[in-house]
């Protein structure tokens, strides 16, 4: 019997949902005290195969309030301590890594990530202020297994993807399988395991293969529809432009998942956009209707 334990601690894409400056369509619902809509926060997940030592996976900007909300993340009273003994970075997006600079304070954890993504800390002085003399930045090469403690293990595969935002120079190169964004397998004492792939821009052949038969799957969820920001009017961009395949559609996520035998599969990194968020909405309930489960802030998950 396996016992790793994945808390999904924070659900949304970047911004939260609501995001602070948002009043559209879906956002305005919070707003409103509309019961069908919940707060989520950034894209994280905390896993550990013990309930001792965790591991987050992804650092959000909503870090505190994340670990306010899980008393698994808790310090342990008397003394300062940190269940939180490692960090893994799935890419160099701001939601995925701000979270850094609040657990500052000179307090040893292990920082793992592709070289790639780890640069942007070195390139950034103020991740400075996450000491490396506390905080290792240890490089993971795709492919290689990582020991994480308590008996979990992770693997980092690329996935399709797309550099950071604030890196971009021109028009960037969308969906190469590099470095720059990773999945990862996570591994549990009794070989319980799933994947964590929170942004793809398409479901390569590879990653099909990769993820067939899966116990579990966490995965990107961040637009309903490709061109949802636009018919919102709060953005230009497709979801393809951004690195994220969409839910629905003939290369939606909800069709290219159907016959891949995967036994859970949840939605996380939802944009406040996608109308999944509106519980009994259609687009939720085609997701459902699809197998899909949508993710929200303290869902947890036994394997
Ligand atoms: C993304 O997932 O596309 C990014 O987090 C967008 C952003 O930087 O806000
Ligand atoms: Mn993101």
């Amino acid at each position: 019997m396996g016992r790793l334990r994945v808390l999904v601690i924070g659900s949304a894409a970047g911004g939260g949902f609501p995001q602070w400056n948002c009043g559209s369509a879906v956002s305005r619902l919070f707003w409103e005290d509309d019961g069908r809509v919940s707060a989520r926060t950034q894209s994280s997940l905390a896993v550990s195969g013990d309930g001792k030592s965790w591991t987050l996976f992804n650092c959000s900007p909503d870090i505190r309030q994340q670990i306010m909300a899980n008393r698994a993340l808790w310090p342990e009273l008397g003394t300062r301590d940190s269940p939180i003994a490692s960090v893994l970075l799935t890419n160099g997006d701001i939601d995925h890594l701000g979270g850094l600079l609040t657990l500052r304070e000179s307090h040893h954890f292990r920082l793992f990530g592709t070289r790639g993504v780890l640069s942007v800390l070195t390139e950034n002085r103020i991740f400075d202020a996450v000491n490396p003399q506390f905080v290792p930045r240890i490089p993971v090469s795709l492919d290689e297994t990582i020991d994480l403690g308590g008996g979990v293990s992770a693997e980092i595969f690329a996935v399709p993807g797309k550099v950071p935002l604030y890196l971009e120079e021109g028009e960037p190169e969308i969906g190469a399988e590099t470095e720059t964004t990773v999945g990862v397998k996570v591994t549990g004492a009794a070989g319980e395991a799933f994947f964590y792939v929170p942004g793809c821009a398409h479901l390569s052949e590879s990653l099909r293969e990769r993820l067939r038969g899966a116990e579990l799957l966490l995965f990107d969820g961040t637009l309903w529809r490709d061109d949802e920001m636009i018919q919102a009017g709060v953005g230009v961009k497709t979801g393809q432009r951004m690195g994220h395949i969409s839910m629905s559609g003939p290369d939606g996520s909800l069709e290219a998942f159907k016959e891949l035998g995967i036994r859970r599969k949840v939605f996380v990194h939802i944009n406040n956009t996608n109308p999944v968020l509106i519980e009994g909405a259609p687009e939720r309930l085609e997701a459902e209707a699809a197998g899909w489960e949508i993710g929200y802030d303290g869902m947890e998950i036994t394997l």
